[in-house]
């Protein structure tokens, strides 16, 4: 009934165990912002997530701040949008578990994203980091998105939270909404400046490899100084993503910081080499990010709206993720309190 007039809901959440980089705003942030109009939106701190891995508790609250207030100051309007914190809305940890137990075996055993990081963390392959998909889907249907964005990495997530969702469904009736996931163009999937050919990540051990958001000037400026360009020998910039996959990266880069079509980039730099391109690529950089890093850190010095902010958005969150809990617990047979 209320179907027609029912705005389209989105969700995303990012875990605070790295600091945000370029890729994080120009491949996701930075599109989250602009649907804020045409959609519900809900963003989170995946904080839950995280401790599936090692942290240092204090780095962890000052980077679940941090986010938060980058988030804010990438153009995520807290009036517009649901931001909080994951650990904040208990229902998330409540529909976990429930959904832990409509995930099979060996589903989670096929997901790659565990297989690398129990290799990368032999000494500790706990539980919640085999479990990890379960608390996504939660995460995910507890809010019935229909979209939601994000990086090819985590695809597979989406897909098992499908699987389960349809599964919960098959027995119980429609409680779940079949999410979609919300992949963003392959342009604007940021490679790291050192191996071009893998993702910069938050994660990446080697720092030169990748720019964060809140990094001064004179470091962007050094580390796109040495970003790997490619070993050919014409040495111009020209848009070749498998033969030339540095330079494509840094055109991508500077395409997303500019507004400039690869051709127009070409033409710019025509006869001019690597030398002049990958300074104009690190400034198009600096200047894409100051306003955030500026922002973000008056917003840092505000703990108080912030803590207005994150509140606010647990409250709602929760108001509507404990609707979905309730329908749920009724389904699977829990007596109401
Ligand atoms: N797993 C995601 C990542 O590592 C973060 C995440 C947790 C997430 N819950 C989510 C993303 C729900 C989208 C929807 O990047």
């Amino acid at each position: 009934m209320e179907e027609n007039k029912k705005r389209k809901v989105m969700l995303s959440g990012i875990q605070p165990s790295g600091d945000l980089t370029l890729g994080s705003y120009l491949g996701a942030i930075k599109n989250w912002g602009a649907r804020a109009d045409e959609f519900d939106c809900y963003y989170f701190m995946a904080d839950l997530h995280s401790i599936t891995v090692r942290q240092t508790p204090a780095d962890l609250r000052r980077r679940t701040l941090e986010q938060l207030a980058q988030y804010i100051a990438c153009g995520l309007d807290p009036e517009k949008n649901t931001l909080f914190i994951q650990s904040h809305v208990p229902e998330h940890t409540q529909l976990g578990w429930v959904l832990n137990c409509y995930t099979m075996f060996g589903e989670l055993s096929r997901m790659t994203q565990f297989k690398d990081k129990s290799a990368k963390n032999a000494e500790n392959i706990n539980g919640g980091l085999f479990t990890y998909p379960a608390l996504m889907a939660a995460d995910i249907l507890l809010y019935q998105p229909d979209y939601v964005p994000v990086g090819d990495d985590q695809k597979q997530h989406v897909e098992l939270c499908r699987d389960v969702a349809m599964r919960f469904n098959n027995i119980y009736g429609d409680v779940f909404r079949i999410p979609e996931p919300y992949i963003p163009k392959v342009g604007a999937r940021v490679m790291s400046l050192s191996a071009p050919t893998s993702k910069m990540s938050k994660s990446d051990k080697d720092p030169n490899g990748c720019v964060y958001l809140l990094e001064a000037p004179e470091v962007i400026a050094r580390k796109f100084k040495r970003a790997v360009t490619d070993s050919d020998t014409e040495r111009c910039v020209r848009y070749a993503p498998e033969e030339k996959p540095g330079v494509a990266n840094l055109m991508s880069i500077y395409s997303a910081c500019t507004g400039k079509a690869y051709a127009e980039i070409e033409a710019e730099f025509d006869g001019r080499g690597y030398g002049a391109f990958k300074p104009a690529v690190a400034d198009a950089v600096v200047e894409t990010l100051r306003p955030i890093r500026e922002e973000s850190e008056r917003l840092l010095r505000d703990k108080g709206y912030l803590e207005q902010v994150y509140r606010a958005g647990a409250e709602k969150a929760s108001a509507i993720a404990g609707k979905t809990l309730r329908k749920v617990y009724k389904k699977v047979g829990f007596v109401a309190k």
